[in-house]
């Protein structure tokens, strides 16, 4: 049963077709109306979402599907039914389940039932959002492979699943954080070892000196809203600003995962500036998960 839990399952073509599919599908998105006629998709949300949810939704319905959004506070599941239960259960109505969790073991769990599963974002990754992120790289620059992207902030899940997109699809990734909010060594240490190009740095300008691209994400994650204002704190000289943007090539591409928080992890300059594609990630969202659900759901 193949899954999206991390982008680390799938291999370098796969990972490529299903970036083409995307292209296709965003070129006719009604192309495949009739593809999941029938089929359902169950969405847990431990936490909140705008773009995950509305595009899992959309998405669905373009292929002619229907999505369900389930809150664990109304399932058993907020009484103590077991995640491998519910999994077992939800595999005998539903064609594939996406979920957005705290903890990562939670989309392992689900897995252990008989239709596939998505991680809509984890405390430790967020696979989703960095296929929408590889298209939008590809659109701009030509081929995902090879462009230079600058992470800058947190290292955190959306941080990680773009160091395994820098391992399957070639990203070279400068990743700037303060010390103490590193990415996962193990994580970086996979993605090296499958060849990924990374450079960590706790420098923000030696992380973005001539890159092509420059990425940032919000300071305090969802899950760690005791930490904010020592967040606030020690990432301040990450803020991307029009300072620290200069320093990247003079076409280089602003992005971010969105939501934002103007003025603290990017200036409201930079992120509503004509280099900004923030809004193209969020689009491509829906297409490149229109594009997973018809691999994962109807084998392509
Ligand atoms: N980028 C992203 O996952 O947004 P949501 O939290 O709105 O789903
Ligand atoms: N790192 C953020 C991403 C939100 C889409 C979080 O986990 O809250």
């Amino acid at each position: 049963m193949k899954h999206m839990l991390s982008l680390m399952d799938w291999t370098t073509e796969e990972l490529r077709s299903l970036l083409a599919l995307s292209a296709e599908i965003k070129a006719d998105p009604l192309g495949r109306f009739d593809a999941l006629t029938g089929k359902t998709l169950a969405m847990i949300f431990e936490k909140p979402s705008t773009r995950t949810r509305v595009s899992f939704e959309v998405a669905m319905n373009r292929l002619g599907g229907q999505a369900m959004f389930l809150s664990p506070n109304d399932m058993q599941l907020g009484r103590g039914e077991t995640i491998e239960d519910t999994a077992r259960v939800l595999s005998r109505y539903v064609d594939a389940i996406m979920a957005r969790v705290f903890s990562h073991e939670t989309v392992v769990q689900l897995s252990t039932g008989s239709v596939p599963v998505i991680n809509g974002l984890s405390d430790a990754l967020h696979p989703c959002q960095a296929l929408a992120d590889s298209l939008t790289l590809t659109e701009r620059f030509g081929d995902v492979r090879g462009v230079e992207l600058a992470y800058l902030g947190d290292g955190n899940n959306v941080c990680h699943s773009l160091i395994n997109a820098a391992a399957r699809l070639g990203i070279r990734l400068r990743v700037g954080t303060p010390a103490g909010y590193e990415p996962d060594p193990a994580i970086v240490a996979a993605a090296r070892e499958a060849g990924a190009d990374i450079a960590l740095t706790t420098d923000p300008r030696e992380a973005v000196v001539g890159a092509q691209a420059v990425y940032t994400d919000v300071w305090t994650s969802m899950g760690d809203e005791a930490e904010a204002a020592e967040r606030v704190r020690v990432l301040e000289p990450f803020r991307v600003d029009a300072t620290l943007f200069a320093f990247a090539l003079p076409d280089a591409v602003f992005l971010h995962c969105l939501p934002a928080h103007r003025g603290d992890e990017v200036t409201a300059e930079v992120l509503d500036g004509p280099r900004s594609v923030v809004f193209d990630q969020a689009e491509n969202r829906m297409h490149t998960e229109q594009a997973l659900l018809l691999t994962l759901v109807d084998g392509g």
